[in-house]
């Protein structure tokens, strides 16, 4: 049997705006917007994952919330969970991606109509837009 791997992703809001980081790879999604993350290794909890993973990517230190509520099964073997995080230390910046930026309900909105988000990602598109009216 495989063991099913967990994808974290961090939904970081802050002043009503959303942090997306713009993918470099692999071609299909090349230019796409997703929440930054990355596979957990195994035995490490979600959580860990999630502070290494933005820590690697983004170059920030974060302390790690609840999650949404959907999931996305990527594969069969692959589940992709997002984590609410909040930034303790640093400014994010592309370390792995091609750019990052701050977007509020109405961009976020914008991005999704036009297909400029990863795929997987759009599921949490009415969870995102609900939090980033009341943050
Ligand atoms: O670098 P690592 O393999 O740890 O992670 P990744 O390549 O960033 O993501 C692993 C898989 O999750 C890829 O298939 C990504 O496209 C997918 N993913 C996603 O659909 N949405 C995200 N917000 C992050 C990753």
């Amino acid at each position: 049997m495989t063991a099913r791997r967990v994808v974290v992703a961090g939904a970081i809001v802050a002043d009503r705006r959303l942090l997306l980081a713009q993918r470099s790879y692999p071609p299909e999604v090349a230019g796409m917007w997703e929440l930054p993350g990355g596979k957990a290794e195994p035995g490490e909890s979600r959580e860990s994952a999630l502070r290494r993973e933005l820590r690697e990517e983004l170059g920030v230190e974060v302390t790690v919330g609840a999650a949404l509520k959907e999931s996305v099964a990527l594969r069969h073997d692959l589940v992709l969970v997002a984590l609410r995080a909040h930034i303790e230390d640093g400014t994010p910046r592309a370390v792995e991606h091609r750019a990052v930026r701050w977007v509020d309900a109405d961009e976020l909105r914008r991005l999704h109509a036009e297909g400029s988000l990863v795929p997987a990602d759009t599921a949490w598109v009415p969870e995102l837009l609900a939090d980033l009216a009341k943050r």
